[in-house]
């Protein structure tokens, strides 16, 4: 039997309809704050993601999945080697939406200077060549949002309370849920306090782990999200982020907890808190479910050097993107199933010798805008009576030699057993208002 790929999922059922209502809450929610919806390639160029993620990434360096023609593998074969290639040529599959929305935003213009930002949300599949273990996959779902063009640090505040409102609406409970933010400065006071924290790790180079001395040297922050034990201790004392931020992005950040505390909104400051992503400056944040055991299902932050590094004109911008695998898992050991809510619908069924009025039928409550289903696999009334109750049937339309015959149907309630006879005409507004 074929297999699919370690890592990846099938959606179907009720995991379609989970991921379907949540792009569904999405666009509730988002639009009432005025976000459009936007879709961007789930191929890119490499460079979009090396000039927006950052090229010393754990994302960028080791889980990005490059894609090649079987052409181009070929012919690098034959050359053994990827020198050469056009930037054009060297194409990976997303392993995450802002990059690629950002550079869409850049190559339409969809920021224009002086015009009012850009609001937008996605929803799609991102791809990453991590370990696969619960809750990490190597192709999973976002749904993301991007706000390009706003710079005020109500903005920020904004976006954080329309994330919290988005996950109460999918149904968790509120004090489940830990929000935790940090403010990670900005071109100005990051590369000092990065600095500090080089010769910090390198002042205790011998109680840090091989990978922390390589990230001394390429991406010293990342050392705070470390899984050694020993590492996440020597980190305990080293430099922290918000104390070491200029004026204005101090002042940035007292002014999002205000507004975030205005608007009632519970958080925790975790100084530690650095993301994985390059782009980030000034805020940054993420929520954890409590007792989930899934990690975060989800983050973000404001990336005001974004727009730039993909070739556009200096634009401030921040967003937020959430998993729905780890979403799902996570409102499940809350009792909550997303996908839980079935179509209503009607089965219509009959005996052996009046197969061919079910044709009509079926057609004219599909026409009238009833989901409808029929036996289409010569079934007895007994079992097409099973089958009615398999596909959650809420009306059977039962149609027997006497009902054709006298232009009627009897139609049962599913739940209450209770059958009366409807006219063959007036079936389908009768269902209909029965639905
Ligand atoms: P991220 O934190 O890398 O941020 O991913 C956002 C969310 O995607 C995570 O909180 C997690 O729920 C989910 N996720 C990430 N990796 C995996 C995985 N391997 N398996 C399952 N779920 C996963 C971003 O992607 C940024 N683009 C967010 C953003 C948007 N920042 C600004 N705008």
């Amino acid at each position: 039997m074929a297999q699919r790929v370690q890592g990846t999922e099938d959606l179907y059922g009720g995991y379609m309809r989970a991921w379907q209502r949540m792009q569904d809450v999405a666009r509730e929610v988002f639009g009432v704050y005025g976000f459009n919806m936007i879709e961007t390639p789930a191929i890119e160029q490499v460079a979009t993601f090396v000039h927006g993620i950052g090229e010393s990434t754990d994302v960028v360096r080791k889980e990005m999945f490059r894609v090649f023609s079987g052409a181009l593998v070929e012919s690098l074969l034959a050359k053994g080697s990827e020198q050469g290639l056009k930037a054009k040529q060297r194409l990976a599959l997303r392993p995450e939406g802002t990059a690629g929305v950002v550079r869409a935003a850049v190559q339409n213009n969809l920021v224009p200077q002086g015009s009012a930002p850009a609001k937008l949300w996605y929803a799609g599949p991102m791809f990453r060549g991590e370990r696969p273990q619960k809750g990490r996959l190597r192709q999973f779902h976002q749904v993301g949002v991007e706000w390009l063009g706003a710079s005020d640090p109500a903005s920020d505040a904004e976006c954080i309370v329309m994330l919290m409102q988005f996950f109460e609406r999918l149904g968790f409970a509120a004090d489940s849920l830990r929000l935790v933010i940090n403010s990670m400065g900005d071109g100005a006071c990051r590369p000092a306090y990065r600095e500090q924290v080089r010769s910090f790790i390198l002042d205790h180079a011998s109680q840090m782990c091989d990978d922390c001395l390589e990230r001394a040297e390429l991406n010293p922050l990342r050392a705070f999200d470390c899984k050694n034990p020993h590492c996440r201790e020597v980190m305990r004392d080293a430099p922290l982020a918000p104390d070491h931020l200029c004026d204005e992005c101090a002042s940035h950040y007292a002014q999002v907890k205000r507004y975030l505390d205005e608007a009632g909104v519970r958080y925790e400051e975790d100084p530690t808190l650095v993301r994985g992503l390059d782009y980030y400056t000034r805020t940054v944040f993420e929520v954890e479910v409590e007792g989930a055991g899934v990690g975060a299902i989800g983050g973000g932050g404001r990336y005001d050097g974004l727009m730039e590094l993909e070739g556009g004109k200096p634009t401030p911008g921040l967003g937020f993107a959430v998993g729905f695998e780890r979403i799902v898992l996570a409102l499940q050991a809350q009792g909550v199933d997303l996908g839980a809510a079935e179509e209503r619908c009607v089965y219509v069924a009959c005996t052996p010798d009046v197969r061919a009025s079910v044709f009509g039928t079926v057609l004219a409550l599909r026409n009238a805008g009833v989901r409808t289903e029929c036996d289409c696999q010569g079934r007895s009334l007994k079992s097409q009576f099973k089958q009615a109750d398999k596909v959650g049937a809420c009306l059977c339309v039962v149609l027997g030699t006497d009902e054709v015959a006298a232009g009627k149907a009897a139609l049962r309630d599913m739940r209450s057993h209770e059958q009366e006879q409807v006219d063959l005409a007036d079936l389908p507004s009768v269902v209909a208002q029965r639905m």
